[in-house]
């Protein structure tokens, strides 16, 4: 028998647990010309700003050891050229639809939502509320319970399908701030964005990004996202969970399903194989079968945890 890979989130259903992760893929149009995007279980988009924003000056990205560092400044088109350009194309795609949004003030988030609420063709929105690659915001949204509190219960008011708040690892409890989220009205949380890096040439003495610091993203970063997942799974905080950080094929996705994620994002890995989420979702249904389970859902939050 074919595994069911279907799996649910604040009652949105998803064809699998595969979804891309924001940043790594624009709006989705590349990657259609490499795979019909109905094999992923969502696409995220690039976040969405109220203007548009060039980012920073190049150079934006430095690989490192296992990863990758990145300060792109959250360059997009805007909310206008957004739902102008873009969201045609997006409402063409057999897939869900999920766009992540940002800004420096409150009420640009709840702007964007407001008006995100008009096209129906989004199934939910992704709040940014953890990127630490932009002066203003950024993380400040999230590195504090009252603020992620305050911000998503904002957002919640003006958009009537589910959020998902975005966290960042750059904080001492990360179960603290899902918890905040799931005061403020959020319906799941992802987990991690990136950790704050950075890197210097030793022959010119300079940041390797123009930003001098940056997010560290990749399979440097899997082992820290899972303990991220896993510590939020076991805590009070009930809301589902989608993991992300370093994942790179369907081996890494069962590990996230196992320390409590009920979905995954795919980010860095795109930029190495932009095929590997079919790969994934093919993996993904092999295994179960392998280890003659009925459903991706049978995995989440089983790992067997020592002296429990
Ligand atoms: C080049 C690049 C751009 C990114 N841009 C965004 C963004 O606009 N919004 C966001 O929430 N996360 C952004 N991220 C973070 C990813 O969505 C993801 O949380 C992070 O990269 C960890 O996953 P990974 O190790 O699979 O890449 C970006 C990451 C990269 C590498």
């Amino acid at each position: 028998m074919t595994p069911d890979l279907k799996v649910t989130i604040a009652g949105v259903e998803f064809a699998n647990p595969i979804m891309t992760a924001s940043g790594c893929c624009g709006y989705g149009e590349e990657l259609a010309q490499i795979f019909p995007l109905s094999r992923l279980g969502a696409l995220v988009t690039k976040s969405i700003t109220r203007h548009p924003r060039l980012g920073h000056p190049p150079p934006r990205t430095a690989e490192t050891a296992s990863g990758m560092l990145n300060a792109i400044g959250l360059a997009n088109v805007g909310i206008d050229a957004f739902l102008a350009d873009k969201i045609p194309f997006l409402t063409k795609q057999k897939t869900r639809i999920i766009v992540n949004v940002a800004g420096s003030k409150l009420t640009e988030y709840v702007e964007i939502c407001a008006r995100l609420n008009e096209c129906e063709r989004v199934d939910m929105i992704e709040l940014n509320i953890s990127c630490p690659n932009v002066d203003e915001g950024g993380m400040e949204f999230g590195s504090d319970p009252m603020m992620t509190e305050k911000s998503v219960a904002a957002v919640r008011k003006v958009f009537s399908r589910p959020v998902i708040a975005k966290l960042s690892p750059n904080v001492t409890s990360i179960a603290q701030i899902a918890l905040a989220a799931e005061q403020g009205g959020a319906d799941a949380v992802s987990i991690i964005n990136s950790l704050v890096g950075t890197s210097v040439d030793i022959e010119t003495w300079r940041p390797k990004l123009t930003n001098n610091k940056g997010g560290l993203t990749g399979p440097a970063i899997k082992p820290v996202a899972l303990a991220m997942v896993e510590a939020v799974h076991a805590s009070r905080c009930r809301l589902p969970i989608i993991g992300v950080g370093g994942i790179a094929d369907y081996r890494d996705v069962v590990e996230f399903m196992l320390c409590g994620a009920t979905a995954v994002q795919v980010g860095t890995s795109l930029f190495v194989d932009p095929s590997g989420p079919v790969k994934m979702v093919k993996g993904l249904s092999a295994y179960l079968k392998k280890k003659k389970l009925g459903a991706a859902s049978d995995l989440i939050g089983k790992v067997r945890k020592y002296g429990t």
